[in-house]
């Protein structure tokens, strides 16, 4: 037997106990004349101590001991001289008897502690070192029992769990393919899936009524800190629902997991906002509404007095800044600097300050107080706030000012990450317009179905036409997003007309689906969350990867592994491949 116990069990309880335990070398401090070793595995921690008047053999080995070698130890359960409360075998510490050197390891190239000196990449290239670390290895715990509680939940709600394959066709979700070259069928290729769009509709059309699955999908799409090129989702398909049915059974979804993972309980329903209520009021599609400060619409009631950044705007916004009416010149410059990133792309910031001594703003010479009085009362400013405006093009000064009003929401300490406020998303626009490709694009999928009131509207002015989708959002992130789908094929039809297909490409694109449908499609709609997106919220951090125990680093590598790589000729020629240049 390797060990008794692990490194996270033993208590004042266990004192006089006789143990053998196993782990790795994370710490090696002497004291006086003592010698403390900090045992670790993944349960825990534990003290060995040994005193340098034992035996001389054992007290040679612990000092030959390093950082992460790995050993096994037998000892006697000891109650602690000095404790420590912060841990939870911090009341007892091991008096050694016998030590073994089960492997040595070479001086790690960071600390594993939980505040670590290593860079990001270094610890991406050796990740398994970085697994060995508490905020790591709580991460995946914490993914473990999100997984658990999902399938638990599903399986109550009569879902199936079934797999779906990955080596597939090209998929409709509008980032790029990845794509896998066929050997047995030169020139051909398979396409990893974006998600398993349609083959959950499939199921449904093939009966199986409610369907899920925890699936990797994979986008070849530029990486951001919420998105990996492959990652995880929830991915869920029922029959014989409406809208409504859906955000239930999935609220309740959300709901359980908010439960069992963190025991926050949501006894009231999660809000629905209009998409065109959250652009308007947030300037985006996944507000935060931790706190309030929404946008304020001042377009028609500040034009026409000679200030040619508002006369010449589309749009003009201002949020309120409680309680910042103090700010110091030095600090709005350094703001307008923030706005003016290319990231943000704002040409400049206007300020009013509505100080206890009087109104005073940026643009003083265009407005008198009367004037910045009357922007101040529609925005709902009282003394001591500040009124920070974005003027421009308007989808740019929306953006922005959803940008700008995270950033206050930042600096004001008003998003607490163990406040969850979770709402629904709902009457997204069914396309989009694209300027350059002069076309129509869905914005979810082509098989999302308008709203019915829409319908009439399909082809004679699609810009008009309401999805019957919906998006979960918590604390500003996208979280999940579905649709009731199309099941009568001639508004299949119709759609791919909008979006600019022949029927000869529609067909050869996506005939199996349209063929399948000819045979009793029931009505059907469905849900993905980004699982990885779900458990980082969860754990409080804005970027997935480390809940992802091996994810690409920035530019879409594993620097572990070193992927991707180049292959040899022969695997090329295999595949009937040529590589034109080698980049
Ligand atoms: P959608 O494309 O909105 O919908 O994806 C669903 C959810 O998946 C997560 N997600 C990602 N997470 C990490 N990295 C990425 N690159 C990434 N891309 C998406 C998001 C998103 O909300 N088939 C449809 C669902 C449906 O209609 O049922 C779909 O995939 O959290």
């Amino acid at each position: 037997m390797y060990r008794t116990h692990n490194c996270g069990e033993l208590r004042i309880q266990d004192k006089g106990k006789k143990v053998k335990l196993a782990g790795w070398v994370q710490k090696i401090r002497k004291l006086g004349g003592m010698t403390f070793v900090d045992l670790r595995d993944r349960y825990g921690i534990t003290q060995l101590t040994i005193d340098e008047k034992a035996d001389r053999q054992l007290v040679q080995t612990v000092e030959s001991l390093g950082r992460e070698f790995v050993i096994q130890i037998t000892g006697d359960v000891a109650e602690r001289m000095s404790k420590n409360p912060k841990i939870a075998t911090g009341e007892i510490e091991i008096i050694l008897e016998n030590v073994k050197i089960l492997n040595a390891s070479e001086l790690p190239p960071f600390t594993i502690e939980d505040d670590t000196d290593g860079g990001d990449e270094l610890r991406m290239k050796f990740r398994y070192l970085d697994l060995r670390r508490t905020p790591l290895r709580q991460a995946l715990e914490l993914r473990h029992t999100m997984a658990h509680e999902v399938r638990k939940y599903m399986d109550s709600q009569k879902f199936l769990e079934i797999e779906t394959p990955y080596l597939i066709k090209s998929t409709p979700e509008g980032a790029r393919d990845f794509i896998v070259p066929s050997r047995i069928h030169p020139g051909e290729f398979y396409a990893l899936p974006q998600s398993p769009q349609t083959f959950k509709q499939i199921l449904m059309v093939a009966g199986y009524d409610r369907y899920f699955q925890i699936v990797r999908c994979f986008r070849d799409e530029d990486l951001r800190a919420d998105r990996q090129p492959e990652f995880t989702q929830i991915d869920c398909e029922m029959s014989f629902v409406e809208q409504n049915d859906i955000l239930q059974t999935f609220e309740g979804l959300a709901k359980h997991l908010f439960k069992t993972v963190l025991g926050i309980d949501f006894t009231e329903d999660f809000p629905r906002m209009s998409y065109n209520d959250a652009m308007n009021f947030y300037g985006c599609d996944k507000p935060d509404i931790r706190f309030d400060m929404k946008i304020t619409d001042i377009t028609d009631s500040v034009k026409g007095n000679g200030f040619s950044v508002f006369d010449s705007a589309a749009c003009i916004g201002a949020i309120v800044a409680g309680k910042c009416a103090e700010y110091t010149r030095k600090q709005l410059d350094e703001l307008t600097d923030w706005v003016k990133r290319p990231q943000i792309g704002a040409k400049g910031l206007i300020y009013i300050k509505l100080n206890n001594d009087g109104i005073k703003s940026s643009v003083d010479k265009f407005y008198n107080s009367d004037e910045l009085q009357a922007i101040a009362d529609k925005t709902g400013a009282k003394t001591g706030d500040l009124i920070l405006i974005l003027a421009g093009e308007r989808k740019i000064t929306l953006a922005g000012l959803c940008a700008l009003r995270l950033e206050m929401g930042n600096r004001l300490n008003l998003r607490n990450d163990k406040i969850f406020k979770p709402l629904w998303v709902i009457d997204f626009p069914l396309f989009e317009y694209d300027e350059e490709t002069k076309r129509y694009y869905a914005m979810h999928h082509p098989f999302t179905s308008p709203v019915p009131e829409d319908l009439h509207k399909l082809e004679s002015n699609p810009a008009d036409v309401r999805a019957n989708a919906y998006d979960f959002v918590v604390n500003g992130v996208e979280i999940g997003g579905g649709s009731i789908r199309i099941h009568d094929s001639q508004i299949q039809r119709t759609m791919f007309k909008v979006l600019g297909f022949t029927p000869e490409e529609a067909e050869k694109q996506f005939g199996f689906i349209i063929n399948a449908f000819r045979y009793g499609a029931p009505p059907h709609g469905g849900i993905a969350f980004g699982f990885d997106r779900w458990c980082a919220i969860f754990g409080g951090s804005d970027s997935i990867r480390d809940y992802i125990a091996f994810p690409k680093n920035n530019s879409g590598k594993d620097v572990m592994i070193d992927s991707p790589s180049t292959v040899n000729s022969e695997q090329l020629e295999e595949l009937g491949i040529k590589l034109i240049s080698k980049i």
